[in-house]
């Protein structure tokens, strides 16, 4: 029961890396907001974990829908002790030159405007506490970008850099700010990084992993956890690699 008495809201926890640090988090005793844009997605999750958990349906690149979700988080748990942005998406494989704009800005807006909007309506709250957690899910495409996934690295370069430009600002207020960059996972996602779901292609990803297997939502559930616990009660500011090796 690390996270006991904790509240959290996890974005993108209908699926994927979301939901398996979702479900890590209630086992640990936090209450969790399951946010997402997936309406049937979220309350499947939600309806599922213990400690009081609740979906909520949320567009993390709209202001507006932010906004109201912050207000509903502050409203429901009294406060919030976690807040995992983890919520991504990517273009499909290509020429960088070939991405059209609409899902250039698509990219930008759920993988790094959310970060924003959030810090935007949720930072005042954490800072006037004196405490509060923040995690980033961004990726290794952060540190060792593979080719034709370009925005989608650069996206992900951002998440880190805004990871610890919002460490070193909210430290004195007793806030911590870390990211994850895990390797690719057995989620959804995984074909669109991949382009086709082929024994061949999962063979090239997998070769490029020392450890030898793609990373799972368990694996992210338990180093979000690790880092919103007061174990990391001395770590901010770090992008930690959850990727078996990759970019030793
Ligand atoms: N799977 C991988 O290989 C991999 C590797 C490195 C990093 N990541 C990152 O991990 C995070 C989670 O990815 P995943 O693999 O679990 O993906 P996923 O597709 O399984 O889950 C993502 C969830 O985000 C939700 N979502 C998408 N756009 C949204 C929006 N605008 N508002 C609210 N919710 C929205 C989706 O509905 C979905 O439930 C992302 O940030 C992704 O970039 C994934």
């Amino acid at each position: 029961m690390r996270l006991e008495g904790k509240t959290a809201i996890v974005t993108g926890a209908a699926s994927g890396f979301g939901a398996g640090i979702a479900r890590k988090f209630a086992a640990e005793g936090a209450q969790v907001m399951v946010v997402d844009m997936n309406h049937d997605g979220a309350m499947g999750v939600a309806g599922d974990l213990d400690h009081g958990a609740f979906g909520h349906v949320c567009n993390v690149g709209d202001a507006a829908q932010v906004k109201e979700t912050v207000e509903t988080a502050l409203r429901i748990m009294g406060g919030v002790d976690i807040l995992v942005n983890n919520a991504g998406v990517t273009h499909l494989p290509k020429p960088m030159e070939t991405v059209d704009e609409d899902e250039f800005d698509r990219v930008f807006a759920v993988n790094c405007k959310s970060i924003y909007l959030f810090a935007k309506e949720l930072a005042p709250a954490m800072k006037t506490r004196g405490s509060g957690v923040i995690v980033n899910v961004a990726s290794t495409a952060a540190v060792s970008p593979r080719p034709n996934l370009s925005w989608y690295n650069a996206s992900k370069g951002w998440v880190n850099t805004a990871t610890k430009a919002m460490a070193v600002e909210l430290a004195p207020m007793g806030v911590r700010v870390n990211a994850l960059n895990p390797v690719a996972g057995e989620t959804p996602l995984l074909k669109s990084f991949m382009g086709e779901d082929t024994p061949e292609v999962r063979a090239k990803f997998l070769a490029t992993i020392p450890l030898g297997r793609f990373s799972t939502p368990e694996d992210l559930g338990n180093a979000a956890c690790f880092l919103a616990s007061d174990e990391a009660s001395m770590i901010t500011g770090v992008c930690m690699e959850v990727d078996g090796g990759r970019v030793i």
